[in-house]
Formats: structure tokens, sequence, C-alpha cells
């Protein structure tokens, strides 16, 4: 219940309408008992008198009654779709607000589909019951209340038997109420599963392709579905299970008031017009008590379906982006401008240690200076930490140990919004939006003008792309329709038109060609002076003229220096250059130089 109460909340804006929804259906059971009493007018007075004024009274009775009705009944409908239909925009809103900002731990944990899943089809199951469950149940319990009355009013003794049920119907409820939400609760999950499953293939799907997988994958599904089939089977058979029994009980209500009415009849104390109308009466009472403990079981498959929403939502703090806002929003620009120029690193490690899960340490005593205005080249073999550490430049996560910073100061004294301003990163997993060239571009920045956009582009090279509209032309879901390098260029234009004082290519120019990549690095020292860039290359030849080169291994930054002095040194940078000298071009080589070989 405690769930149901939080999200009441949301009906707060739309009070007004759901004061007249309320009123609407509240006006139901009266309007319902008006008409049984028009049926005692009848027998009361036509039988003596069967003609006259009376009959004209009830007949417009009959059509009063109808028209206030059918009025009731469109308020009723017509506003709790607009309730509930707003419910759902601000409940989805708060949900799809609250997952974007859910830290990236929760992110690499879950499935999209999952996510998916409780966005779309739970948050409906919410707004089904909350606005029925709501006015429907109070107006249920009203006519409880009112058809209980007019029974005590016609027959306290006969309306104490009738009741004598009741208990029974809230026992059976109270028994199938948990079953019930467990068996939803399962209907739930097997649902988000299945729309992971599609959600997941689907994305892969060349790949299922490529590889053949069409029947692993429909066995696959067909299991989930299959899964989901019978977590509904099960959660139908307390359905099926529950509401006949409630009507059997209030058939023995109905039963045992014949019984007693007819002993009533015999001696006396009862007319046939009182047993009739008494019955009559007796089964507007047991109608919403039926509805009543069947919406009960409505709301507990929208409670399992709440829940979910509700567990997302209260995911503890630990689940958000680290944040904290010590410093003012100007102090990181200051920092930054001229004539400000306070300090000379844009960014620094400081013994940073970090493990993505306790145990398993990723980065150890990572140290790492990075001058204002420099290009600084990150090496070293996959796996050794380098993305670890953008990740952490960016704060997706908070070290464990040491600290790091930017412009002089600790990157946990901002907002982390703010913060990620100052950057601009083109990430070793391209990820790009379905729409145009431009659009993706203008993601960087989303009030860049077309002139900012059309230099970003050339700079990036994309000018160069045989492309069919130029910068509008569409690049298909993900950027599916473009080839990996030119979805790279895409990348690096979205990132250059950020105009961020720091720039970080995390290997974004691996699927380029030498020549194509020469011309971005020649794009990146024009940059040199104003931007800070941090350049992770695979690729040597990447990074030789860069300032500084920083050579990763096992989460630590083992060797610093130029290209030439680290060559000089002769130490790890050398080792790794001598390697793909030989792999690259000593190959090659061999066939020109064959002493080589
Ligand atoms: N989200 C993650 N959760 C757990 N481990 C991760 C995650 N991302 C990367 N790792 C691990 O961290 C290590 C360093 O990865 P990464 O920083 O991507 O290396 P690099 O960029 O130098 O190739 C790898 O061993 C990888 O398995
Ligand atoms: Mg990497």
């Amino acid at each position: 219940m405690r769930t149901w109460f939080r999200f009441l909340v949301l009906l707060k804006p739309y009070r007004g309408r759901l004061i007249v929804t309320f009123l609407a259906t509240l006006s139901r059971p009266l309007l319902n008992a008006a008409k049984i009493y028009l049926l005692k007018l009848i027998v009361d007075n036509l039988v003596a008198q069967p003609t006259g004024p009376v009959v004209l009274w009830i007949c417009g009775g009959y059509l009063a009654i109808a028209l206030l009705k059918g009025g009731a009944n469109y308020l009723d409908q017509y506003q709790g779709a607009y309730i509930g239909g707003r419910v759902v925009i601000d409940l989805r809103h708060q949900l799809f607000a609250r997952l974007l900002r859910l830290s990236l731990h929760y992110h690499h944990d879950h499935r999209v589909g999952e996510s998916v899943s409780r966005l779309i089809s739970d948050v409906g199951a919410v707004e089904d019951v909350l606005v029925a469950g709501i006015t429907d149940g109070t107006t249920q319990a009203l006519t409880i209340f009112v058809f209980a009355t007019m029974l005590f009013y016609l027959d306290p003794f006969l309306a104490a038997i009738s009741l004598l049920v009741l208990p029974f119907l809230f026992v059976s409820l109270a028994l199938y109420a948990r079953r019930s939400r467990l068996a939803s609760r399962e209907v739930r999950t097997r649902l988000s599963e299945l729309t992971a499953t599609v959600e997941e293939v689907l994305s892969a799907i060349v790949l299922v392709k490529s590889f053949v997988r069409f029947s692993h994958e429909e066995q696959r599904f067909r299991e989930r579905g299959e899964q989901h089939w019978q977590a509904r089977l099960d959660a139908a058979r307390q359905r099926a299970i529950f509401t006949p029994l409630s009507d059997i009980i209030a058939t023995v209500g109905t039963v045992l008031v014949v019984y007693f009415g007819a002993q009533a009849l015999a001696a006396g104390t009862l007319t046939i017009g009182g047993l009739v109308i008494f019955l009559a009466y007796l089964g507007q009472l047991y109608n919403p008590l039926l509805s009543l403990s069947r919406l009960g079981n409505t709301m507990q498959s929208g409670l399992a379906a709440a829940e979910r929403v509700a567990a997302l939502l209260d995911l503890s703090k630990d689940h958000d982006e680290p944040s904290a806002a010590l410093l003012p929003r100007s102090t990181l620009l200051k920092a930054y401008h001229p004539p400000y120029r306070i300090v000379e690193s844009a960014i620094t490690f400081e013994h940073v240690f970090f493990s993505y899960k306790p145990g398993r340490t990723i980065l150890r005593d990572f140290n790492l200076t990075v001058p204002r205005g420099a290009i600084v080249g990150l090496v070293g073999a996959s796996g050794g930490g380098k993305s670890t550490a953008i990740a952490l430049l960016q704060r997706f996560y908070d070290p464990d140990a040491g600290r790091i910073t930017v412009f002089g100061y600790d990157i946990r004294q901002f907002e982390t919004t703010e913060l990620r301003h100052y950057m601009a990163v083109v990430p070793q997993e391209i990820t790009l939006f379905m729409g145009s060239i431009r659009e993706n571009i203008a993601y960087g920045r989303l009030d860049a003008d077309h002139n900012t956009i059309l230099r970003a582009a050339q700079q990036a090279g994309i000018l160069e792309m045989k492309l069919a509209d130029g910068l509008d032309t569409l690049i298909g879901p993900r950027g599916t329709k473009l080839s990996g390098g030119q979805r790279q260029r895409v990348a690096i234009a979205r990132a250059l038109v950020r105009q961020a004082p720091i720039l970080i290519f995390d290997e974004a120019t691996s699927a380029l060609d030498s020549l194509s990549e020469e011309k971005i690095r020649s794009t990146l020292d024009t940059l040199r002076g104003q931007h800070t860039v941090l350049l992770i290359a695979h690729r040597l030849s990447t990074v030789r003229t860069a300032d500084l080169i920083a050579v990763v291994e096992q989460g630590h930054v083992v060797e610093m220096g130029s290209h030439e002095e680290l060559l000089q040194r002769n130490g790890a940078y050398a080792t790794l250059v001598r390697g793909q000298c030989t792999t690259d071009i000593a190959k090659q080589a061999t066939i020109v130089l064959p002493h080589l070989s």
C-alpha cells in the first residue's frame, strides 16, 4: 500500500479534474438506487391505479436518470483518460530523467530492454490502476455503504443475514492477494526479459546474420516467450480460481436471504414486494462487493509494476553519478580563460587507484601531468587502463584513492555536468544517433551555427567523404550506414564543434587510413596552445609528434617524455616502437629488404 501512496502525489496537479471524475462516478450508485426506487413506485402505485399522471412521472424519471447517467459516464471516462494519460507522462518523465542520471555502474549491469520495459509497460500498468483504483475503489465503497444502509432500512434482520458472507469474501481476497501479486511480478519480470532479448538481438543483427544464428536466436526468443506465457498462465489461474469463488460466496448470501425471506413471508412479517425490492438491492450490494474484490486483484498486478518503477526511482544515492558543488560555477572558467591563467597543468592524476569491482585494481598509483595547451599521447597495451583513466577524468566514477585535478582544482569539487562542459571526448566506442550527419555533429554543441559545424566537419575530414546529401546525409540507426572510419570522423567533428578547452581522443583515429589520420593530426597541431589534447593511440605514429608521451602498463604510467627522449631511454616505449616496426613496416619491408627476414 505504501507503494501506492507515493504515486498518489502524481495526481496532485489534476485535483480539479479528479474531483469532477470522482463526483461523476459517485453519482452512479445514487442514480442506480433511484432507478430501483422507481420499481418500487411501479409496484406500489401502478398495481392500484394503472393510469394517470404517475405513469408519466415514472417514464420521465427513467429518461432523466438515463440522461444523468450518460453525462456522468462521459465525464468519468473522458476525465479519467485525461488524468491517467497525464500521470503516465509525468511518471515516465521522472523515470527517464532518473535513468539518464544513474551511474554507469547501473547501466553496465542492466540490459537496455529491461529499462525500456519499466519505462513503457510498467508505467502503463501503474496508470491503469492508479486512476481507476482511486475513483472506482471509492465509488464501490460508497455504493456498498449506500445499499447496505438501504438494506438495513428495509429489513434489518435479512440485512444482517446477507452480510454474513462478507468475512468469507474478505478472507478469500486476502489469501489471494499475495499470490496474485507474486504471479504478476513474475509476469512483469518475464516480459522485461523478453523485451531485453529482442532489443539485444536486433541491435546485433549484423552479427546474427554473419554467424547465421537465426535458429539459435529464434530458440532463445521462443524460450523467453514460453516463460512469459507460463507466468501469465499462473497469474490467470489465480484469477480463474478467485473470481468464481467470490461469485459462489455472494450466491450463498442470496440463497440465505431467499431462505430466511421465505420464512418471513410465511410468518407474514414480510410482503412479497418487500422481498423483491430487498433482493434487487442485495444484487446492487454484491455487485460492487465483487468488483471491489476484483479491483483488489487488479491492484495487485498494478502493484507488481509499481514496485518495479519505485525500485528504480528509489535506488540509493550510491547509484547516482558522483557529484558535488563546493565551488562556484565560474571557478573553472576563470582558471582556464585569460587573463586568469593561474595554473600550468590542465590535468593531473595524482596517485590514483581505482577498481570497478572490489578486489581487482585497474589503476594502481596512476600519475600523469598534462600541461596546459600541450598535446599528450597515451600509449600502451590494450587493457592497461587508458580508457578507464578517461572515464575517471570525466568523473563517470570516482577513484578509490588519490585525486584528479583539472586546471588545478580537484574534480570532486564541481558538479559533474559543469566539469564535462570543459571536455570533448571522442570515445573508443563510437555512438551516433539516427539522423543526419549535421545533427550528429551538432550534438556536441546544440547551438552551433552552420559555419561552426561546417568548419568542424572540414577539420575532421568529413567533407572529403563521398556523401549523397552532404552534411544532411542520413546515417541510419547508430550510424550503421557509415563505414567505421566515417563514424569516427563524425565523432571527431562532434568533439571539435564543442570547442572545449580539453580534447580527448580515445583511439579515435584507429579506423582511419594513414592519410586521413595525418590530416586530423595536423588539425590537432593547429589547436596546440589554445586547447589541451589527450591523445590515446594504438598506432605509435599517431603520437610521435605529441609534446609528451606517457606509456601505460597495467594501470601505471611507467614512462613519460617526448618521442626522442623515450627512444633514447630505450625503455618500454622503445620496445613498443620496435614491436610495431617489425609488425607494420618490416613485414612490408621483407619484399624489398629480404635480408631482414
Ligand atoms: N565497466 C567495466 N567494468 C569492469 N571492468 C572493466 C570495465 N571497463 C573496463 N574494465 C577492465 O578494466 C581494464 C582496463 O580497461 P581499459 O581502461 O578499457 O583499457 P585500455 O583502454 O587501456 O585498453 C580491463 O582489464 C577491463 O577488463
Ligand atoms: Mg581503451
